[in-house]
């Protein structure tokens, strides 16, 4: 039997299309317990751009011992060939070390990924904001000196495990740092998922009046307290147009375990394909895929939407 629902209802003031990042090749799988396999990762991808995504974040150049999961990030930009260069690839890159081994394998497009909060800084990057600022500079300058495309996350925007609240004015303080080195597009992280709607439209609001509007933004909400849908909806009628999420609902940093997943794709779509608003992606062929997903894993998604459609 065909899927029917959901019904489409347009809401006035939403957008008739947004962008979604899919982050689940690198932030979903940089958690997993097991290294997934260099073929399975590149099966993972070849999957989500047939579903229709067109942007997927595929790995990150960061040490092995620091991320054995996404040790392989050579092997898999050789294993996808051409579909794993272009605008539309991003990777991770933390640094000039980084910076190097992407552009050796032909990248153009890469993310560096910044803190709000210092304990943060410290256990993710081994570095206070400050320091990490310092490293990163070098490698905006040359990634746009090379000509690539680069992205700013910023993480710990809505709340810190460690510091607890972090005050807008310190989130918009770094944002507004990491965005004067020449970044094209800022991802607002909710790392541990601890934000909520009213606090999405005051920091967009902040962001807006420190010169970032929402066209340069994007949000990246992982859904520990089930708000990230909520949260992702809140951005996109405040303006913004792309939004990033994770097929299945997979995810989680493995230096701030309160992280759980990111806001599942699925999900996602569902709610946009409600209001009808444009994104791309086939939603069966997304749960497919993350069915898929679940059996490598050994274990089923996290996302509703999956299953609720797998399942049914
Ligand atoms: P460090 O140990 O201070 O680095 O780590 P170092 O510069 O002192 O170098 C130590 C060794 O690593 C050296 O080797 C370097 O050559 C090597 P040795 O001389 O000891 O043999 N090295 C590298 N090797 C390969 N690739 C590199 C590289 N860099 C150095 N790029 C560092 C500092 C920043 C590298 C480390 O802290 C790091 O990689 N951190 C990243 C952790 C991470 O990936 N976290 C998850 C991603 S962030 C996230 O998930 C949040 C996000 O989703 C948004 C949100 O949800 O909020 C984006
Ligand atoms: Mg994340």
């Amino acid at each position: 039997m065909s899927r029917t629902l959901p019904m489409t209802e347009p809401l006035p003031g939403q957008p008739d299309r947004v962008t979604i990042y899919e982050v689940g090749p690198r932030d979903g799988l940089q958690n997993e317990k097991s290294v997934v396999p260099t073929h399975v990762k590149a099966e993972f991808v070849r999957r989500l751009l047939a579903a229709g995504l067109d942007t997927v974040e595929l790995t990150s150049f960061v040490p092995q011992k620091w991320v054995p999961q996404l040790g392989d990030a050579e092997e898999l930009l050789d294993e996808l060939g051409e579909i794993g260069t272009g605008r539309q690839r991003p990777v991770l890159v933390p640094n000039e070390r980084g910076l190097d081994r992407a552009l050796q394998r032909g990248v153009t497009s890469i993310a560096i990924f910044g803190s709000a909060t210092e304990t943060f800084a410290r256990k993710n990057l081994n570095r206070s904001v400050e320091e990490s600022l310092q490293m990163f500079a070098p490698v905006v300058k040359r990634a746009l000196d090379a000509g690539a495309w680069v992205r700013a996350y910023v993480s710990m925007c809505f709340g810190d495990p460690w510091e607890g609240p972090v005050p807008v004015e310190q989130v918009v303080d770094v944002c507004s740092r990491l965005m004067d080195l020449g970044c094209d597009q800022l991802s607002i992280g909710d790392t541990i998922g601890v934000g909520t709607p009213g606090h999405v439209h005051w920091l967009l609001d902040a962001l807006d009046d420190a010169g970032i509007g929402p066209e340069q933004s994007a949000v990246h909400f992982h859904d520990t307290y089930g708000q990230a849908l909520a949260n992702t909806m809140t951005a996109i009628g405040r303006g913004v147009r792309v939004v990033d999420a994770s097929t299945g609902g997979l995810g989680g940093c493995p230096y701030a375990k309160s992280a759980t997943g990111n806001l599942a794709t699925e999900d996602l779509v569902w709610a946009l394909d409600g209001l009808g608003i444009e994104h791309g992606a086939d939603l069966d062929a997304l749960v497919r895929t993350s069915t898929w997903m679940a059996e490598q894993l050994g274990r089923p998604a996290p996302s509703r939407v999956v299953r609720a459609l797998a399942g049914g």
